[in-house]
C-alpha cells in the first residue's frame, strides 16, 4: 500500500434530494476530508431493494443525489462517484462474504431491528438480512479504511471488519479493518424531534428556498411549556436550540440567554434560525440549480466513476481469488 493516502468508502442509497440530517451527518464530512483522503463514493441502488423492490424511482433519486453530493462541495474528479449496480464485482465479494458470517450474527444487527420495528415489517427477504454483507462488500472491495456515515450505519462497519478479520485469517490478509467515523451530529432530528428522514416528511432539504425554509421551521417543534413570547424557555430540551448550534454557532449563547430568559420568543428564534440555515445552504441551492441544467452531464460524471471504480475492484477481486486458490 506504500505510503498512498488512506481510502474513503463512503455511500448512500439514493433516496432523491438531500436533507440537512443527510449534509450534517454524512456530506459535511465527505467533503471535509476529501484531500486528506482518497475518497470513493458509492451509489447504494441495490441496497434500495431491500426495501422496496420497485425500481423506476432509482435513475431520477440517483440524479438528485448526486447534484446535491457535488452541489455541497464532492468533486468528482477527485473522488469517483457510481453505482454498486454498475459494478459486477459488488455482487461477487458480497457472495463469498455471505460464507463468512452467520445468519445469527446478522440477526441481531440492530439497525435491522429499528427497520423493521419502523416499517413495521412482518417478514424480510433474504437480501434484506444479508445488507451488511453486501455493504461490507461495497467497503472491502475499496480497501475503505475510514467510513464516513451517520450513525445508523456504525452496526454495518462492526460487521465488516468481522468479515474482513475472517477473510483475512481463512485466506490471506487481503483487507485493511475499517473504521467509522461519525460527524458531532450523527443524528439530527427532523423538525419534529424524530429522526430526519424523507419518509416522515419532517426534513429541511438542500434544495430548499429561503421562504420555504421558513414556512418548515414554523412548524418546528419547541419547548412546549414555552406557550407565548415572555415565558421563559428550555434550550437544552428544544429542537430549534439544536439548530442553532449546530448553524448559528456565533449567535447561540446569546439566543440561549434571551430564551431562557423570557425575552426571545419563540417566533423571532426560528426566523434567526431560518437565515442562518439559509446563509448555510443558499450556495449549494444555487450551485445545484447550475447542475439541474444539464442532468445528461451528470450520468456522465457518474458513468467516469464507475470507469475509475471498476479498475479498483477489478484489481481487488483479483486478489481475492488468489487468496482463495479460486481460479
Ligand atoms: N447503508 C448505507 C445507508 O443506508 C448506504 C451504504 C451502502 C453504505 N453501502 C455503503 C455506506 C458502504 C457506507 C459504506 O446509508
Amino acid at each position: 500500500m506504500g505510503n498512498r493516502r488512506k481510502r474513503i468508502l463512503s455511500g448512500m442509497r439514493p433516496t432523491g434530494k438531500m436533507h440537512l440530517g443527510n449534509y450534517v451527518g454524512a456530506l459535511e464530512n465527505w467533503v471535509k476530508l476529501q484531500g486528506e483522503y482518497e475518497n470513493f463514493h458509492l451509489i447504494a441502488d441495490y441496497h434500495a431493494l431491500t426495501t422496496n423492490p420497485d425500481t423506476s424511482y432509482i435513475f431520477e433519486n440517483t440524479i438528485d443525489m448526486v447534484i446535491d453530493w457535488i452541489a455541497v462541495g464532492i468533486d468528482p474528479e477527485k473522488s469517483p462517484i457510481f453505482r454498486q449496480s454498475q459494478i459486477k464485482e459488488h455482487t461477487e465479494l458480497f457472495l463469498i462474504f455471505s460464507m463468512l458470517i452467520t445468519t445469527a450474527r446478522l440477526e441481531r444487527n440492530p439497525t435491522l431491528k429499528e427497520q423493521i420495528r419502523d416499517l413495521k415489517l412482518e417478514t424480510i427477504t433474504y437480501g434484506h438480512l444479508g445488507y451488511p454483507v453486501l455493504q461490507a462488500a461495497d467497503i472491502l472491495l475499496y480497501k475503505g479504511e475510514v467510513v464516513p456515515v451517520g450513525e445508523d450505519q456504525a452496526p454495518h462497519v462492526e460487521i465488516t471488519r468481522e468479515i474482513a478479520r475472517k477473510f483475512n485469517t481463512t485466506y490471506d490478509k487481503v483487507f485493511p479493518l475499517p473504521e467509522v467515523k461519525l460527524t458531532d451530529f450523527a443524528r439530527l432530528p427532523g423538525l419534529d424531534g424524530q429522526k430526519m428522514s424523507k419518509s416522515v416528511g419532517n426534513t429541511i432539504l438542500i434544495a430548499d428556498e429561503y421562504n420555504k425554509i421558513k414556512e418548515k421551521m414554523k412548524k418546528a417543534f419547541t419547548d412546549p411549556q414555552k406557550l407565548r413570547k415572555g415565558d421563559p424557555g428550555r434550550p437544552d430540551t428544544c429542537l430549534v436550540y439544536t439548530y442553532h448550534t449546530k448553524f448559528n454557532p456565533d449567535e447561540t449563547e446569546q439566543i440561549y440567554r434571551d430564551c431562557t430568559s423570557g425575552k426571545l420568543g419563540c417566533v423571532d428564534c426560528k426566523m434567526k434560525c431560518s437565515k442562518a440555515i439559509n446563509s448555510v445552504i443558499s450556495p449549494f441551492r444555487e450551485k445545484r440549480k447550475e447542475l439541474e441544467k444539464d442532468r445528461g452531464k451528470i450520468l456522465d460524471i457518474i458513468i467516469d466513476g464507475e470507469k475509475r471504480a471498476r479498475e479498483v475492484a477489478e484489481e481487488t477481486m483479483s486478489e481475492v481469488r488468489k487468496a482463495m486458490l479460486l481460479g
